[in-house]
């Protein structure tokens, strides 16, 4: 397979080609670029690369976020906008880059339009968004917030146990560097990240960009159901203590559950030991990704899953253990932040979603919105993920206008993408 065809706009079509071969993997037609891999540091030096034919200052913060900015001397807090280049395993081209790439395609249409801004402009590409790697989602965020312990996620590891401090010394930054900047927050003043849509509600309204209203609060837990190794062949049903039917019925229970809800459950990530085909399982151990409206309803929806797992291992002769790795309370964006983008995007349609972003976690700190980009299948974390090259342009120059108003003059109607 060969990556996505390329966008069909001056300068957007350019960029987006230059980025595409990044991290693509032509077997299943989609994208790794896991954190501190060699493709994410490819994507990194990319968006090195776009900073510096802008004559951006680039900075690397103490997290490993990269950060290009534009008038940086300027007096004020500054505007961000930006989001991540990092993939889930098998991602698509859009979720993460298409709002870094329209960060740049704005900025370029902003100066040829000969606007220039009157606080600091600063595109943001936040690290290891998606967590696929080490596990934690948004760790490049939630450091930079105090939001995930320095000593934590030093320690994370991936599944070759490499520890996340070593990948990122290997790549060149300092992970003794790790923890909350106060300085480089009380920089900026306003975050705003656009995003593919995930999920479908857009074309449904026959619009193009929508403005978020919230985050539903999600997290992940870590299920290790233990059991005894044996012979697949040799050992007697009655004599299993096996842990992949406990594992089974969990997940069976989850989606019961979360259907009961209103709330969503997945276990999209599993590791069985020894994962021998003629042996039963010593251990299996299993990420639930939990994601509902409301926190209560999250809680709730946990505590029957542990109550069923457990009463289900004692069944097995499993031994059960869940560990929450992540939890992200609801975040509501802005009020007023997205209403002023909701009514310069001629009134764009509000939506709340399921999914997770920085623009969720840098929300605790400072005023953040979100600007969501039309995805007509609703298809994400899929090669399948996909929106047309017009609501790219669409969503350029959306981006293009929102900053021009909150850091700036607003554009003319006629500047186009
Ligand atoms: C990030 O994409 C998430 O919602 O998991
Ligand atoms: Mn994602
Ligand atoms: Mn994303």
């Amino acid at each position: 397979m060969r990556p996505p065809a390329a966008p069909e706009a001056p300068g957007l079509e350019e960029l987006w080609r230059s980025l595409l071969p990044l991290g693509y993997h032509p077997a299943s037609g989609g994208y790794r670029r896991f954190a501190w891999s060699a493709a994410d540091l490819a994507c990194r030096a990319w968006f090195t690369a776009q900073a510096a034919d802008r004559g951006l200052a680039l900075r690397t913060d103490r997290n490993g976020n990269q950060w290009a900015w534009w008038g940086e001397d300027l007096p004020g807090k500054a505007l961000a906008v930006g989001s991540h280049l990092d993939s889930v395993p098998d991602g698509g081209a859009f979720d993460g880059p298409l709002g870094v790439v329209a960060s740049f395609a704005a900025l370029d249409l902003l100066r040829a339009a000969g606007w220039a801004p009157q606080r600091p402009v600063a595109i943001a590409n936040f690290a290891d968004e998606e967590g696929a790697r080490f596990g934690v989602a948004c760790a490049g965020s939630r450091l930079l917030t105090g939001q995930l312990d320095p000593d934590r996620a030093r320690a994370l590891t991936d599944a070759d146990g490499v520890s996340l401090a070593a990948a990122m010394e290997a790549a060149g930054q300092d992970p003794d560097a790790l923890g909350p900047d106060a300085e480089l927050l009380g920089r900026i003043g306003q975050y705003v990240e656009l995003h593919i849509e995930q999920g479908r509600a857009l074309v449904d309204l026959d619009r193009a960009i929508g403005v978020a209203t919230a985050i539903w609060p999600h997290g992940r837990w870590r299920f290790e159901f233990g059991g005894e190794a044996n012979h697949a062949g040799t050992t007697l049903l009655a004599d299993r203590r096996d842990p992949m039917l406990t594992y089974a019925y969990t997940v069976l229970a989850a989606r019961k559950k979360a259907a009961a809800h209103g709330a969503l459950a997945t276990f999209g990530r599993i590791r069985v030991e020894p994962n021998g085909t003629n042996a039963i399982p010593s251990k299996v151990s299993a990420w639930l990704d939990g994601r509902a409206p409301d926190e209560a309803t999250l809680s709730a929806l946990l505590a029957e899953l542990e109550s069923a797992a457990r009463e289900r291992a004692e069944r097995d002769g499993a031994s059960f253990l869940v560990v929450n790795e992540s939890l992200t309370p609801v975040v509501e964006f802005d009020h007023a932040l997205r209403d002023q983008l909701a009514k310069t995007l001629d009134e764009a349609p509000a939506l709340p979603t399921g999914a997770g972003h920085d623009a969720g976690i840098l929300a605790a700190c400072l005023p953040t919105a979100m600007l969501f980009v039309r995805n007509p299948s609703g298809v994400s974390h899929s090669p399948a993920e996909q929106t047309s090259m017009a609501d790219c342009r669409a969503g350029v120059h959306a981006l293009a206008r929102t900053v021009a108003q909150l850091a700036g003059t607003p554009l003319a109607p006629e500047v186009s993408a």
